[in-house]
Formats: structure tokens, C-alpha cells, sequence
């Protein structure tokens, strides 16, 4: 995916503000098209909401006959205002709320996956026969998916899902209990991986507790392998969803199994592009700065896990040895976007972009010094429009009585 122009990012900062996030709607089709196509049938793909909750991001996704994951009542709100039907909508397998389990039972679901016992407690306290749900359980392989340590999801001491040993028990809880009908087992390794081979490791232990489960009389009928193909934030070399898919379906061949994916990073990372305005430039022991009105607060990735995003000068020049930081504004040094840029030309008053920032970008921005969460423009056919206003003083301080 190429970048908007700077003309075009340039009238975007004129009318918006910044910093803004821009969504290529152009880019969201063509990575979601790709999971698609590899997949052979949208119902087996379901876009992980966490990574971009805007209307118009899940509206656009929606147009592509995918479903969604959500994660919380609060992603499931957002998923069935943007017009997904509840039957292409997944529970996912997240630490979730006795309530958001009860409320997920018999509500016409695609499906629900639970992932600890207070999961499947409020699962079989709701579960109505008359509303038979889909259930799945979500397993805890025990493998190092070698993601960053934050973001892997699927070792042994994680405090996600099942340990296989625990499967069988939590299995049959579900199969007793009419109204439910267990036939998925689930998985997610973790975030931003790099190889495929971890799901190799995870489909071991899944189609073992699949013959187990069978030999139990309570077949399970497809795997769920989550979401985690990364994106290389170097470079544009698209991951490649085909190859996981291909690799997966050679191993079910013959099984029976059928499999769906929830990827999130990989459908929308290369949409998003967040502008943001220089504000000074300061000298440190020979190592320039760049202090921008974008922070932590709005795009979290490099403080949280030293995530290093291309950063450049709206004309794409690059300029000098790379040794340029990319500070925030706000009240801490470890408010950095990113570090050692070659972008020595840019001066304050200029834009930066910041690119592959359309996953886990918008959402996870904050109020940390009362600031306004940024604008999200979506932007189509050369045109844009703002899909989310920023924030104004009066939304920071809205559900607080006046003193
Ligand atoms: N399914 C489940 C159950 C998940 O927990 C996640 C991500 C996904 C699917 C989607 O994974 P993806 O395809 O996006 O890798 N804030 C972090 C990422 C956290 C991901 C959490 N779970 C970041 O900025 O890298």
C-alpha cells in the first residue's frame, strides 16, 4: 500500500488538526480481500475488533462478508452498531465477565469461547435450550510463540484459557448441559508473530484433545487459531495470509476439522497513517531531537513495546545518518514515537507521518494530561472525511458532576 500524498495529507492536517489518524479505506479492502481469498469463504475469517473499533474501519469490513471478534460488551456494542449481524459475530476467548458470558448465551452468537471456569459457570447458569449457542473453549498450548513477551498469549504460563490436561473436564460441563452445543476449540499464541510454525506446535496439541474429546463421545468440529501474523513495520512486505491458511488446511485434510482465523493486526496495520505536527527540535549530546504534538497518549506501540514504525517527512525524503528521535510532548522522556530516523531536513511546523499504525493505534490513545484523543479520517478515492471528531475540552470531563 502506497502512502497519501503529502498534498493530500497536508489538507487532511488543514481540516482535521493534528496529529489524525488516516484510514485508506483502499488499503482495509485489499488486506481484508487477501484473508479472504486465502480462506475461500469470509465466514472463516473473523476480524479481531480490538485492533480498531472505529465505525467506519468495521463498517468498511463489514461490506467484505467477514465477521468480527469482540472482546467486551463494549467492542459487541460497537460490532452491532456498525451493522455485523449477531451470526457473524464471535465472543472471543479473552478474560470476559460472568455478565458478558450470560449476556452472550442464547443471543444468536456465532459463537462464544470460554477460557476459564468462571466462564463456563455463568455459560451453563444462562444456557437455554430453547437458544442453543455454539460454544468453544479456548486452550492454553504452552508454546513461546516468539512474539514480544507482552503480546505472547499461548505459554504455559499465561493466563489465558485451558491447559489440555484441563480440557476434557470443562468439555463434558458444556456437552451435559442442553443448550449448549461445544464444538470448537480455540487458540491464540500471541501478537505479531513472525513464523508460521507455531501453529504447526498448536495444531499437535488441538487435534490430540480433538481425539480425546472424540473418543469421548463429544467430537469437536473446528479449530479456532485466533489471530498474531505479524506485520513487518519495516518494510511493506505484506504477511502473507495464504501461507498460514494453506498450511493449516493441509494439516485438517482428511479430519473432518474445518478452521476460522481472527486476525486483527494484519487486516487493518497498513491502513492507518497518524500525522502529527513538529513543534520543536532540540540537540542532545549530538543527537537531535524532534518534539511533535503526537504522544504516547495517541499512539502507545514504542513506549509500550519498543515497537519501532517507519516515520517520515511528508516528501519522503530522507536525510543524514539515522539518528533523529521522534519525542512527544507530554510530561515524561519515556514519551518517544520512535527513535534513529534519518529526517534531519525537518524543521518545527512540519509534518511527519507515522505508518502502520491502523492496528492497535486509535485505541489503545488515552486522556493521560487531559488531552484530547485525536481525529480519524477515512480516506477513499482521494477524498476524506472525518470519521471521528477529536476530542473536545467538554468530552474530557463528561459523566463528572460539575463541582
Ligand atoms: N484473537 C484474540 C483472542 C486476541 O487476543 C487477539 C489479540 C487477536 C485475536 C488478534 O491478534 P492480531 O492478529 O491482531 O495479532 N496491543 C498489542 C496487541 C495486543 C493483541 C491482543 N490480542 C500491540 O499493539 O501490538
Amino acid at each position: 500500500m502506497s502512502r497519501p500524498s503529502g498534498t493530500l495529507l497536508e489538507a487532511i492536517a488543514a481540516t482535521a488538526g493534528t496529529p489524525t489518524y488516516v484510514y485508506s479505506a483502499e488499503s482495509l479492502e485489499t488486506a481484508t480481500r487477501r484473508w479472504v481469498a486465502a480462506a475461500g469463504d469470509p465466514g472463516r475469517i473473523y476480524f479481531a475488533a480490538k485492533a480498531n473499533t472505529n465505525l467506519a474501519v468495521l463498517d468498511r469490513l463489514r461490506g467484505t462478508g467477514i465477521g468480527i471478534e469482540v472482546a467486551t460488551a463494549g467492542e459487541r456494542a460497537r460490532a452491532e452498531r456498525a451493522g455485523f449481524p449477531r451470526t457473524r459475530i464471535l465472543l472471543g476467548g479473552v478474560p470476559k465477565s460472568a455478565d458478558v458470558v450470560a449476556e452472550g448465551i442464547g443471543s444468536g452468537l456465532a459463537l462464544v469461547v470460554l477460557q476459564a471456569d468462571h466462564e463456563v459457570d455463568a455459560a451453563v447458569a444462562a444456557a437455554d435450550p430453547a437458544l442453543p449457542t455454539r460454544v468453544g473453549l479456548r486452550v492454553r498450548p504452552g508454546i513461546r510463540a516468539g512474539a514480544h513477551p507482552s503480546l505472547e498469549t499461548g505459554r504455559a504460563d499465561a493466563k489465558f484459557g485451558y491447559a489440555p490436561e484441563e480440557v476434557v473436564d470443562a468439555w463434558s460441563r458444556l456437552a451435559a448441559t442442553p443448550g449448549l452445543d461445544p464444538d470448537v476449540l480455540a487458540v491464540h499464541l500471541g501478537s505479531g508473530i513472525g513464523s508460521l510454525e507455531p501453529w504447526d506446535r498448536a495444531l499437535d496439541v488441538l487435534l490430540d484433545l480433538a481425539e480425546r474429546l472424540a473418543a469421548h463421545g463429544t467430537p469437536v468440529r473446528e479449530f479456532d487459531l485466533g489471530g498474531g501474523l505479524g506485520v513487518d513495520y519495516e518494510s511493506d512486505d505484506d504477511p502473507d495470509p495464504s501461507a498460514l491458511i494453506q498450511r493449516v488446511d493441509r494439516r485438517l485434510e482428511g479430519t473432518g476439522l474445518s478452521s476460522r482465523f481472527e486476525p486483527g493486526r494484519s487486516v487493518v496495520a497498513r491502513a492507518g497513517f497518524l500525522v502529527t505536527r513538529v513543534l520543536y527540535r532540540r540537540e542532545h549530546g549530538g543527537k537531535p531531537a524532534l518534539v511533535c504534538d503526537a504522544g504516547f497518549t495517541d499512539f502507545a506501540r514504542f513506549a509500550l513495546y519498543g515497537a519501532q514504525h517507519r516515520i517520515e517527512a511528508l516528501d519522503g525524503a530522507t536525510s543524514g545518518p539515522a539518528t533523529v528521535d521522534v519525542l512527544g510532548p507530554t510530561c515524561e522522556s519515556g514519551d518517544v514515537i520512535g527513535t534513529d530516523r534519518s529526517l534531519h531536513e525537518v524543521r518545527p511546523g512540519d509534518l511527519l507521518v507515522v505508518r502502520d499504525v491502523g492496528a492497535y493505534g486509535f485505541v489503545m490513545a488515552s486522556n493521560y494530561n487531559s488531552r484530547p484523543r485525536p481525529a480519524e479520517v477515512m480516506l477513499e478515492n482521494g477524498r476524506f472525511r472525518v470519521v471521528r471528531r477529536r476530542e473536545s475540552l467538554e468530552d474530557l470531563w463528561r459523566g463528572e458532576p460539575a463541582p
